[in-house]
């Protein structure tokens, strides 16, 4: 009986083979990746036959037995030779290696080579320089000396610094830019990476903080200052005058008022600014909304000699809100159309339904009218900034903080509506507020 002979399947024949080749293959790119070592080798062998008396046999020993090191050792000698290639290649792949992860930024920006030539830049940074080019200097985008030699410095400073300048063309506004040189070891021409920051935004937020804060002391320390002068007179010159008590007091009580007032204001203002990113839930119909209003601000407008008119909504004006904040949005708008506005003049709140047009929702509009002497066109863009107004003393009389309209803007914007003021000078003033309905309740 004859033994089974092992057999070897087609499939293994070709993987075996495939495998030989993939290894000659291999040998043949690590020779020809080293071809000019062997050919340096040879060459010293047989100078060193001819010239030293080397046998030849030892020499060609020696000889294979290099070309056998360079065929059989891992490639890995020749990867790291292909990262030394000369600079432009290498630079070029880190370019676009760059240029994908800075795609990925949100903040420009910009890749240079060593002579500050643009490599490549990211979206954000093309929107932010319109004369920004690939191939161009980038001095032909950011002129600012502090900028410009700290790109001149980067490929011999070798690590990264970060300048800040304010630049005044196309607008106003001040940038930080961190450059980079990237270097790797001590190879020379290194690209430079420049990220770039708007500060312009942060720095006026921290100048409005501050403003704020300086703007409220001094709002506070004025009628503090005047209690203070006040209980002191009492205290000393004053004690027995019961004349001067009488008439001190009404003002102390005022100025206390005047206190209370600020301080309610203020917190209001940080209330609605606290929820300004929760949109209000509640269905309110403004029906209620003017009811109110007129109700709590009839008194005012009396004492003021006004007349209030204060119109409906033919049906129900539902609207998502909070129902106390619109109520206070009428109440501001009232209350300076009353203080401001013309004695013996009126104030009109008119309601008017504004139907839905094509993809844009339905909307209520209430507009309070006066006939006062209105606002000039200069003043109108700054009115809703906090503590400004047009005249500081008339308010200050009249009983306003300068938060008022402030609160108004804060509120609408957290109902997602709007605030439109026209002011005619001598004729009157006119505030609307917009919001949006709600169709199916
Ligand atoms: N209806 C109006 N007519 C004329 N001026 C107005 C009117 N409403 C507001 N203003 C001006 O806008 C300024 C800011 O208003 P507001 O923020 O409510 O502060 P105030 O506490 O001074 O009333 C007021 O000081 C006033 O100069
Ligand atoms: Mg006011």
């Amino acid at each position: 009986m004859g033994q089974s002979v092992p057999t070897i399947a087609p499939g293994q024949v070709a993987r075996v083979w495939s495998a030989l080749l993939r290894g000659l293959k291999e040998i043949a790119a690590r020779l020809s990746a080293s071809r000019w070592l062997v050919v340096a080798v040879a060459v010293i062998m047989v100078t060193l036959t001819a010239a030293a008396g080397l046998p030849p046999a030892i020499a060609l020993m020696g000889f294979l037995a290099f070309v056998a090191s360079v065929a059989l050792l891992h490639r890995y000698e020749s990867e790291a030779f292909e990262g030394r290639l000369p600079y432009p290649a290498a630079s070029a792949r880190e370019a676009s290696a760059m240029q994908v992860m800075a795609e990925a930024l949100p903040d420009p920006v910009i890749l240079l080579n060593a002579s500050g030539q643009v490599l490549s830049c990211n979206a954000p940074a093309r929107s932010l320089f319109a004369s920004l080019r690939e191939g161009n200097h980038i001095s032909s985008a950011i002129r600012t000396p502090e900028f410009l030699d700290a790109v001149g410095a980067a490929p011999q400073r070798g690590r990264a610094v970060t300048v800040t300048y304010a630049e005044r063309v196309p607008v106003g506004r001040r940038m930080a830019a961190t450059v980079a040189p990237i270097t790797r070891g001590l190879e020379p021409g290194s690209n430079i990476l420049v990220l770039l920051r708007d500060l312009t935004e942060g720095e006026r937020i921290n100048q409005m903080r501050a403003d704020f804060i300086a703007n409220a002391s001094h709002e506070l320390r004025t009628p503090l200052a005047s209690l203070r002068g006040f209980i002191e007179t009492l205290q000393g010159t004053a004690k027995e005058d019961s004349g001067a008590r009488e008439r001190f007091l009404p003002i102390m009580v005022e100025q206390a008022a005047r206190m209370t007032r600020l301080i309610d204001a203020l917190l209001s203002l940080s209330r609605v600014e606290m929820n300004a990113h929760v949109p209000p839930s509640d269905l309110v119909d403004l029906n209620e909304v003017l009811r109110q209003a007129r109700e709590t601000l009839e008194p005012l407008a009396l004492e003021n000699d006004i007349q209030l008119e204060v119109g409906r909504f033919p049906q129900p004006a539902i609207v998502r809100g909070d129902r106390d904040e619109l109520v206070q949005v009428i109440q501001n708008l009232v209350q300076n159309a009353l203080k401001y506005g013309m004695k013996g003049g009126f104030v009109r709140l008119v309601p008017k339904h504004i139907p839905s047009l094509g993809r844009q929702e339905g909307r209520y509009a209430i507009a309070v009218v006066d006939n006062g002497p209105g606002i000039a066109p200069e003043h109108l863009p700054r009115l809703t900034e906090r503590f400004y107004r047009v005249d500081v003393a008339s308010s200050r009389e009249k009983g306003g903080t300068g938060l008022g309209l402030a609160i108004v803007k804060h509120i609408l914007n957290r109902h997602r509506g709007e605030l439109m003021i026209a002011s005619n000078p001598n004729k009157g003033s006119t505030f609307t507020i917009m919001l949006n309905e709600v169709r199916s309740v």
